[in-house]
């Protein structure tokens, strides 16, 4: 599939930019990425004169890195669990409107083939490209205008109804206004937080962002002893909370210079809050007290040996010399000779091991945006501000935040799709 050129300015729709005259449409979308391109497609193929545009110059960036370069475009299983929000039922009537399965015909429909990775993650057998190019061909249906690079200055809105913006290409206005800028994640690809402005413009709350789906760091010095295990990968049950405010995953985790990533820490970073501990069990589905008890009688095998069967040998080792610290040549120890109270505190500290992260890597290797536009403030089923008619916000600037695993790009699908069918047409 040749790669999706930058659509630029288009004269399609209702006339050409022009530097005098606003530019008069049904709607105009902001940000040409999977939300803004799904909304714009949807209400353009419904009849409405709309317009797509982008302060970008290379069309769906995100799209296009996503997935390792093939796009993990939804999750068979979505489910509003899926998702973190201060408003956790905001979401349902959107992802139960444009379900994973919806998507999942347009891509069949344009002739994408697919394959399932694991745990309902579906990605295109060759590149994320053509999911980009689809939802061209879907707004080219549409007769969707766009401009390309386009930088927006300013947007009022009108007297008599309906928003006027001022943008790098002249005056455009809008019966309707649909922000679709995404979140903070990856600036160098052009991420901003303009959605979030403009809701407080308007009058809106913002649930406070910040990096999700992100490594998480530690202390230099606390991590000096791990950062040589960089590159060991293995997996874990990787949780946060306590009580009923708990959450955890079992996925890998990796060992990195500065601290941990791996989808399960990835999972964890969006749950976490500065200042609380992580805890980490090495052995998941195990019960390690009770089996090294209960089989340790006549068993010469070191130590060392049982924990290098459980995990990579480099982990093993590194664990074992900061046990040292505790108990000189735990190692060399044979089974049979190790005291229980010795196996239980180490088993303990196995299925229990309680790290202090000190921060995360940022937006610059964060997936997504925690937070964003506060969902109290919008309607659940078209996606409009409630106190602003035709005023719209969609995809990751709501805050609406799905797990790793292709539920962010259906949360994209799914609120682009409420939008785009709630759209009205001028009469
Ligand atoms: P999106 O970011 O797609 O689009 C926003 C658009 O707005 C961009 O085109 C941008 O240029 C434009 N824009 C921003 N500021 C603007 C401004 N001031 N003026 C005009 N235009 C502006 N999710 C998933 O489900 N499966 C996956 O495989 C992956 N993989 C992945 C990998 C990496 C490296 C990252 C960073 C992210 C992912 N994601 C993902 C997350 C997914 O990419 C993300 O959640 C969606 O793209 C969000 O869709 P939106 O349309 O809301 O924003």
């Amino acid at each position: 599939m040749p790669a999706a050129a930058s659509p630029g300015s288009s004269a399609s729709g209702p006339g050409k930019p022009g530097h005098g005259v606003a530019d008069s449409f049904d709607a105009v979308v902001i940000g040409a990425g999977a939300a803004g391109m799904m909304a714009a497609s949807v209400a353009g193929q419904r009849g409405l004169r709309v317009l797509l545009l982008d302060h970008a110059e290379k069309l769906a960036e995100k799209i296009r890195i996503s997935g390792g370069g093939r796009c993990n475009f939804t999750n068979i299983g979505t489910s509003p669990a899926n998702f973190l929000s201060q408003n956790p039922n905001f979401c349902r009537s959107a992802l139960a409107a444009y379900t994973p399965r919806d998507f999942l015909g347009m891509v069949e429909r344009h002739g994408i083939s697919w394959h399932e990775k694991h745990r309902g993650q579906l990605f295109c057998d060759d590149s994320s490209e053509s999911i980009i190019a689809m939802l061209r061909r879907e707004c080219d249906a549409g007769n969707v205008a766009w401009r390309m690079s386009c930088p927006v200055q300013g947007i009022e809105q009108s007297p008599a109804g309906g928003f006027a913006l001022r943008t790098s290409r002249g005056p455009v206005r809008a019966r309707q206004l649909v922000l679709a800028t995404g979140g903070m994640a990856v600036p160098q690809l052009g991420a901003t937080d303009f959605a979030l402005g403009v809701a407080r413009q308007f009058g809106l709350k913002v649930v406070e962002p910040r990096p999700a789906l992100v490594p998480l760091t530690f202390d230099a010095q606390q991590w000096q002893p791990f950062g040589a295990l960089s590159g060991v990968a293995l997996e874990a049950d990787v949780g946060c909370g306590t009580g009923k405010g708990r959450t955890s995953f079992l996925e890998d985790l990796l060992f990195t210079h500065r601290g941990l990533s791996g989808p399960g820490i990835l999972q964890i970073s969006s749950y976490w809050n500065p200042g609380e501990p992580i805890a980490l069990d090495l052995a998941p589905g195990r019960r390690l007290a009770e089996e090294w008890i209960a089989g340790k009688s006549g068993n010469r095998q070191t130590l060392a040996s049982v924990l290098a069967a459980l995990w990579p040998r480099r982990l093993a080792e590194q664990w074992l010399a900061g046990e040292d610290g505790q108990q000189a040549g735990l190692g060399a120890m044979r089974m049979a000779d190790m005291p229980d109270k010795t196996l239980r505190r180490l088993a303990e500290r196995i299925h229990a091991w309680i790290l202090h992260p000190t921060g995360t890597v940022g937006y610059k290797k964060a997936e997504v945006m925690r937070g964003g536009v506060d969902t109290r403030g919008i309607d659940q089923k078209t996606m409009q501000a409630k106190s602003v008619p035709g005023l719209y916000f969609i995809g990751e600037a709501l805050d609406v935040t799905g797990w790793l695993g292709g539920y962010n790009f259906q949360w994209a699908w799914a609120s682009g799709a409420a939008c785009g069918r709630s759209l009205q047409k001028a009469a």
